[in-house]
């Protein structure tokens, strides 16, 4: 996993560079633009692909949960093969993380698998979907449970593109960066910890810093365990009760990174419950997801247990039915806790969110 290309203005700034030194050249650049990605965007990559010498054939791609199904990745895989794909040319995936994660979904599956290279451009995707090459659709039966590893060519992280970027989703990619600092610990959980909200802006360059740390944690954790089966799993923190949450919820009523929130305050009441963690953990760490007007609790009532126990019980980490849980000690350390009880993590959610 490379590390990525990260700043204001890095897109048109390297997007150029990294196309010019594919090897071999690429037969043809395919572009799948998220719909909600702005113009901006569009133009810095068709200026970019121009100097590069190679005609970009833009394609929209699926946004919204809802459209991360195999019929998008289908619909977007016969798109493509129409347009002229063959195995040497080069896709390029401009978006969310439900436009990043289908479209390499497909890079990896059309033609038994194509090069492809990721431009995220939600707060979300920048720091946690479009790095460490998983890719997946949802399926019926649980999210992101049909999928593949499939390494991009690079990663271009330009933090200018999230000027437009709605309040929920902003606030939606603030949960996996308080998630990320949380991992990492030292430097990034500190600068997170005294940033305000307002500091913390689009525009600033404490965000553009922030994000870059988070995004070059996440690959060198990736470089460590490419294929998930160790230190990879670590990076979750949060996740397994997150995705039964924004399961359960749905995605208006819980945004991924929002969920992540929940998560991570459920994994830290495990921590303090077994006196991994002292106690003043769960306050503060409510109180910094609450200044970056995170949730804290869920609107309205918890799902039911039966819900809950089946949605857990489908977490891809779950071995011989019981769940591994990622648990912080403190910022910069967790452990992953083997063998909890599906009914065990149902009642450390009622204790932690109702
Ligand atoms: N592959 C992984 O390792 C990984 C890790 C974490 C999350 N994910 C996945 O990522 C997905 C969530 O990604 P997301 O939060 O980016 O959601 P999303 O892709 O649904 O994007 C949210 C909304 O923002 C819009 N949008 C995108 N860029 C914009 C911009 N610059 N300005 C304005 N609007 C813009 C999109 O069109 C969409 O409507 C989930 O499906 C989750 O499972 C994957
Ligand atoms: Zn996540």
């Amino acid at each position: 996993m490379k590390s990525p290309d990260c700043g204001k203005g890095a897109l048109r700034a390297t997007l150029t560079r990294r196309l010019q030194g594919l090897r071999p050249r690429p037969s043809a650049l395919f572009v799948v633009l998220d719909p909600g990605a702005t113009e901006v965007a569009e133009r810095a990559v068709r200026l970019a692909a121009k100097d590069a010498g190679m005609a970009a054939t833009l394609l929209r791609g699926p946004h919204g949960e809802s459209r991360k199904t195999l019929a998008s990745a289908e619909k977007l895989a016969g798109k493509l093969i129409r347009k002229g794909l063959d195995r040497r040319a080069f896709v390029l995936a401009v978006g969310g993380g439900v436009c990043t994660d289908v479209t390499g979904f497909v890079a990896a599956s059309i033609m038994r698998g194509v090069r492809w290279g990721v431009v995220p451009t939600t707060l979300l995707a920048m720091v946690d979907a479009a790095v460490g090459g998983k890719t997946a659709v949802n399926l019926e039966e649980g999210k992101n449970l049909f999928g593949a590893f499939h390494f991009p060519s690079f990663l271009i992280i330009d933090t200018n593109l999230l000027r437009t970027l709605p309040a929920r989703e902003w606030r939606s990619g603030r949960g996996e960066l308080i998630k990320t600092a949380m991992l990492s610990g030292g430097a990034m959980w500190r600068s997170l910890c005294s940033a305000s909200s307002g500091s913390l802006a689009r525009r600033s360059d404490a965000l553009t810093t922030l994000v870059h740390k988070a995004a070059r944690y996440k690959a060198k954790v990736v470089a460590q365990d490419p294929q998930d089966n160790e230190e990879r799993k670590l990076l979750n923190l949060g996740h397994t009760f997150g995705h039964a949450l924004e399961t359960a919820m749905g995605p208006r009523r819980l945004r991924h990174g929002e969920a992540v929130a929940l998560g991570v305050l459920c994994a830290v009441k495990v921590a303090v419950e077994n006196e991994l963690a002292p106690a003043s953990t769960e306050a503060d760490m409510r109180l910094l997801f609450a200044r970056h007007d995170l949730p804290t609790e869920l609107k309205g009532p918890l799902p039911n247990a039966t819900t809950l126990r089946r949605l857990l019980s489908r977490d891809k980490k779950a071995d011989d039915g019981l769940l591994q849980l990622v648990v912080p000690l403190r910022p910069g350390e967790v452990v992953l806790v083997k063998g909890v009880a599906v009914q065990d993590a149902v009642d450390v959610l009622r204790r932690t969110l109702s």
